[in-house]
């Protein structure tokens, strides 16, 4: 079957043979969560002679065709890593673009999100972002709630210790109070006490950009993900790049610990 979906695949450029390629693509394994650490924008910028910025502004676009391309398939949750806990380090100029990017982009975006039918989560400490773009994840979240097509998490100064952190926090918590025991803590507890509470974790992890690390994102999550790298930056990462991730998770054998299936 991948020889097929190969040769389609080398004829991807017309819109036909893109619709025939997800067909093929839909009778394999689809993962349900893809998880995307977005990186590359700077560079794809400064490749150009532009500032770091319009690397930034660029990859928006191809978050829109990954999510659109993601509902084609059938993949029912992404998780984008948008901006982490440590990149409060950057000139603040970079910060501040990038704050009223995610405030310019929930609002633009939000009809087209309810028109699709994406539901936007945004994961991460909340109170630390400038109070424009708090309402801004505020409505965007109570907006597209009840949308069904697509979960989207975007994940927005977000890092995966510090989820885990307030996840002790909680539990703690919960202990104190007597609402829980100590016995209870399960792996099924930890879960949903972290912001992907109730999703399956991600099957798939892709990292663009040609680093090769996990830069503080989802570490509990992908324990049994699948990881595919790529050097292509965020804002050049298109359709076929990311077609070219998902037939390569379908030919990978997951194991979880145990064995190949026919022995
Ligand atoms: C990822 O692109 C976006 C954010 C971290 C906000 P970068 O800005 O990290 O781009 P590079 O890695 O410097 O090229
Ligand atoms: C990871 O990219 C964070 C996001 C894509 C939002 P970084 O560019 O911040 O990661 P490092 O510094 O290369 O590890
Ligand atoms: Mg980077």
């Amino acid at each position: 079957m991948w020889d097929i979906i190969h040769k389609f695949f080398n004829k991807v450029k017309d819109k036909g043979d893109l619709e025939k390629v997800i067909l093929e693509i839909k009778k394999g394994q689809i993962p349900d969560h893809v998880a995307i650490i977005m990186d590359g924008n700077g560079r794809w910028a400064k490749k150009r002679g532009l500032p770091r910025t319009a690397g930034h502004q660029a990859g928006v676009k191809t978050l829109k065709e990954v999510i659109n391309l993601s509902k084609q398939i059938g993949v029912g949750y992404i998780t984008a890593y948008a901006f982490s806990t440590e990149n409060w380090k950057r000139p603040k100029q970079e910060v501040d673009f990038l704050m009223s990017l995610f405030e310019r982009v929930f609002l633009d975006e939000l009809d087209n999100f309810n028109k699709e039918g994406v539901k936007i989560n945004i994961i991460g400490y909340k109170d630390r972002l400038p109070k424009a773009v708090r309402e801004k994840v505020k409505d965007v979240m109570e907006i597209t709630k009840d949308n069904k097509e697509i979960v989207v998490n975007i994940a927005l100064d977000y890092g995966s210790r510090a989820e885990i952190i307030e996840m002790v926090k909680e539990v703690s918590d919960d202990i104190i109070n007597n609402k829980l025991s100590v016995n209870d803590i399960d792996e099924e507890l930890i879960s949903n006490k972290l912001y992907t509470t109730e999703q399956p974790d991600p099957d798939l992890l892709i990292r663009p950009g040609g680093e090769k690390r996990i830069s503080n994102f989802l570490l509990w999550q992908i324990a049994y993900a699948e990881i595919y790298f790529s050097d292509t930056y965020w804002p050049d990462f298109d359709t076929e790049i990311f077609l070219e991730a998902i037939i390569d998770y379908q030919k990978r054998e997951r194991r979880f610990g145990g064995l190949k299936k026919s022995r």
